[in-house]
């Protein structure tokens, strides 16, 4: 990565107090969300996945003044009861959630998702990457008042194949589907559920899948901005979906990604660096 990104200031979260899940680095998409919502008054708790990370996102927290940090794996119950129960005694109440958790095995992400995605990949990826929105989405609504609003972060591999993605895609169209679901029904209480898809961004995440510089070069060239997707805007929508900005705005997937997704067919040439 270049320059650390800045992020506008304002009070567009003031007041505002959420759990973000899914920060491993100072790389990860849900740092740059937490930066700007950080940067528009927000006041954050955040979740980390076992001790080795807590190093890295213990001083990240920090560095944004957080009233919480909490371990949590998504596919144990009783880490998850504790998180949210640190949630509760900590605030009592949650006005937002961000969920960026995604993990498949490596052996899954190359090659053939056919002859690659056994049982237990297929179950694993599905847990850690779909069911778990579902399940936190519960847990934080049960803390939520009306003007409540989360997010999650996917892939356009969910909507078309993308080599490699392979089982990630499918896991991702879980989790879409699965926001609609969450929308219609937090919606009475006036929760507001969405999702949003970015491009490619450099992350360990997106270290995994093999051929990762061919996914962001034709990205890239391929886009209407011919441009890679820059974190920046995806907490810029991220901070729109989970402010008042976003009101009336739920159970949507909407698309970060310099356009990548409207292209059927890039421009003739349009594909030479
Ligand atoms: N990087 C991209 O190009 C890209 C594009 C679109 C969507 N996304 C999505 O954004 C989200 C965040 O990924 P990222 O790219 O910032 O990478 P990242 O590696 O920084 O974040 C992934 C996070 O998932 C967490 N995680 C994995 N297994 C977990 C478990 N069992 N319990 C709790 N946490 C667990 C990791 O600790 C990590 O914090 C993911 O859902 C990813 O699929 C990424």
């Amino acid at each position: 990565m270049g320059a650390e990104p800045t992020f506008p200031k304002g009070d567009l979260m003031k007041g505002k107090r959420g759990l973000i899940m899914g920060v491993a680095n100072k790389n990860s998409i849900a740092w740059h969300i937490a930066r700007q919502l950080h940067a528009q008054g927000a006041t954050l708790a955040f979740t980390y996945a076992g001790e080795a990370l807590e190093r890295r996102v213990r001083p990240l927290a920090e560095s944004v003044e957080a009233e919480l940090l909490v371990e949590c794996d998504v596919t144990d119950d009783a880490s998850m009861d504790a998180a949210f129960a640190s949630v509760k005694d900590k605030w009592g109440e949650l006005d937002f959630l961000v969920h960026a958790i995604a993990f498949t095995d490596k052996s899954a992400l190359e090659g053939s998702f056919v002859a690659n995605t056994t049982r237990q990949i297929f179950k694993d990826t599905m847990d850690v990457s779909a069911y778990s929105f579902v399940d936190a989405a519960r847990r934080a609504s049960e803390l939520m008042n009306p003007g409540g609003s989360m997010i999650t972060l996917t892939y356009l591999g969910s909507e078309r194949t993308v080599p490699n993605y392979n089982v990630m895609g499918v896991a991702k169209a879980a989790l879409e589907a699965s926001t609609r679901y969450i929308a219609r029904d937090l919606g009475p209480r006036g929760i507001r559920v969405n999702a949003v898809s970015a491009g490619p961004i450099k992350t360990l995440a997106a270290a995994g899948i093999s051929s990762g510089k061919h996914m962001f070069s034709f990205n890239r060239l391929a886009s209407p901005l011919r441009d890679d997707t820059d974190p920046r805007g995806v907490a810029g929508a991220a901070l729109y979906l989970l402010s008042d900005l976003g009101l009336s705005c739920t159970g949507e997937t909407h698309h970060v990604d310099a356009g990548f997704h409207i292209v059927g067919m890039p421009d003739e040439g349009a594909l030479k660096e």
